[in-house]
């Protein structure tokens, strides 16, 4: 079979195989960030991609998919109650978000994360080319870097973490901190979103491991050593803003807007259905600013896009149900015939969908609590060639240390929040062309392409042994 010399370990595969109502499967592109920025990376560099094609339909081959080599593993119902659904999502993911939503802790869940850490190891220990590079990517698989390196001494390998790394203070609650970071210090460069995650990890292998440490190198007592650095991740800058640019997604905007009753303004939030986007307090602030009759339903309305994601874990199922509420509540009291105050969507559409909506919206409302780096911001960005539209944006994103020219919230700041929507509905063409052209020149110079270069030339250039330095 095909032996890579560059290879993804990622849970999710960019392909996911869902079962119909009839039993059919078909295959759709996965969600989240981690998939829209790597796919095309992963297109551009013949890589190999071991990951999870969804569910639990047992053992499949290897098969190509558009110019990627996939190696689907399989996960059991156990695998994905207790590694993905449990310890992934039910543990990890709450803590590294600034436990948005409250951890549980469970000894199974763990066991169960490192077996299937193991499995992933393995598989990437068997083809992997020799000498190839291996890029780890994100928290599912934290303990994957040191397993692989026991397994494949000559391999290099990378390890990439698509959301926040968080403090110390945080950190230290779970019972398997001490495995997590030897796990993650098997990789010769470990990237973060953000410096601040980057100084975090650092720190705490200094303080809890005892190694020692020098700005973003740790020493290993075999002499290896570990470069811990921030690598912000961006998108395809140019592929977006030519699928904005195509006919069909300008006619679909043109139609979003009609089919709105051609409102003044539109508000976007496009989001996966996640506690840590803060879409419930968005659509609060909102409806009190049509309560307070700044503006009325004619004048505006908000498109919210919620896609499906992770619900069979019980806090995404409560917060489906309470963003329903919200959103019929806010319907029932402030819309009128033809003029929804809200427009709600609980599902996932492809691309070209995508950009009409960011093409048909004037003011992009991104507002989350605690955000890795955030896509969908410099998605809006990218398509705006026009140098229009408003980009809201929470200073807890990781996208605002870029997007300085944003209109930048607080998102537990209700008042805050609402007058910056109000701030962004008022705005001159003027002020947001102003916004608007420094961000992009962010965004068009910091692609995804320029993302993973940096990342892969770093990592050529990482885990000399200081031993042999000496
Ligand atoms: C975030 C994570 C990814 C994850 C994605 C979708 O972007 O960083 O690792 O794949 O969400 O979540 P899911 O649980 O469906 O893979």
């Amino acid at each position: 079979s095909h032996s890579a010399n560059l290879v993804i370990v990622a849970n999710r595969l960019p392909v996911d195989r869902v079962t119909l109502d009839d039993g059919t499967t078909e295959w759709r592109r996965s969600p989240g960030g981690l998939v829209s920025a790597l796919d095309p990376v992963m297109r551009a560099n013949d890589g190999t991609w071991i990951g999870w094609p969804g569910g639990t339909d047992g053992d499949m081959e290897p098969f190509e998919d558009d110019g990627l080599h996939l190696v689907p593993m399989s996960l059991t119902q156990d695998d994905v109650e207790e590694f993905y659904e449990g310890m992934s999502n039910g543990t990890l993911w709450p803590i590294y978000h600034d436990v948005v939503a409250k951890p549980e802790f469970h000894r199974e869940w763990w066991d169960r994360y490192v077996s299937v850490n193991q499995r992933f190891a393995e598989k990437a220990a068997e083809v992997a080319a020799r000498e190839a590079t291996v890029w780890v990517h994100d928290y599912q698989l934290q303990l994957v870097p040191q397993m692989l390196r026991e397994l494949r001494p000559d391999l290099r390998i990378g390890f990439y973490l698509h959301i926040p790394f968080p403090p110390q203070e945080l950190f230290q609650q779970l019972p398997w901190r001490r495995q997590i970071l030897e796990g993650l210090l098997g990789a010769d460069l470990v990237g973060f979103q953000l410096a601040g995650g980057a100084a975090n990890f650092v720190r705490l292998v200094r303080q809890r491991v005892g190694h020692k440490t020098h700005r973003d190198l740790i020493y290993l007592p075999d002499g290896r050593t570990v470069r811990a650095a921030a690598f912000p991740i961006s998108i395809d800058t140019a592929g977006f803003e030519e699928l904005a640019r195509s006919e069909g997604v300008q006619e679909r905007a043109k139609e979003i807007r009609e089919a709105l009753g051609n409102p003044r303004k539109v508000f976007l939030g496009i989001d996966r259905l996640d506690y840590t986007k803060g879409i419930y307090a968005r659509l609060r602030a909102y409806a009190e600013l049509l309560q307070d009759g700044h503006f009325d339903v004619e004048d505006a309305v908000f498109v919210q896009v919620a896609t499906p994601s992770r619900e069979r874990v019980e806090q995404y199922r409560i917060l489906r149900d309470e963003i329903d509420r919200l959103v019929g509540r806010i319907n029932g009291d402030l819309g009128r015939i033809g003029s929804p105050a809200i427009s709600y969507m609980h599902s996932s559409f492809p691309r070209e969908e995508m950009a009409a909506l960011y093409r048909a919206a004037d003011i992009m409302v991104v507002t989350p609590y605690r955000d890795g780096m955030n896509l969908v911001a410099k998605e809006y960005v990218a398509c705006r060639y026009d140098d229009q539209g408003a980009l809201v944006l929470s200073e807890f994103a990781g996208a605002s240390d870029e997007l300085r020219q944003a209109w930048l919230v607080n998102p537990y700041d209700i008042n805050g929040m609402k007058s910056a929507l109000l701030q962004a509905y008022r705005a001159t063409e003027r002020e947001t062309t102003r916004r608007m052209r420094a961000m992009r020149k962010t965004i068009i110079t910091h692609d995804v392409a320029a993302w993973a270069r940096g990342f892969l030339e770093g990592l050529a250039g990482a885990g000399s042994s200081h031993a042999k330095q000496v």
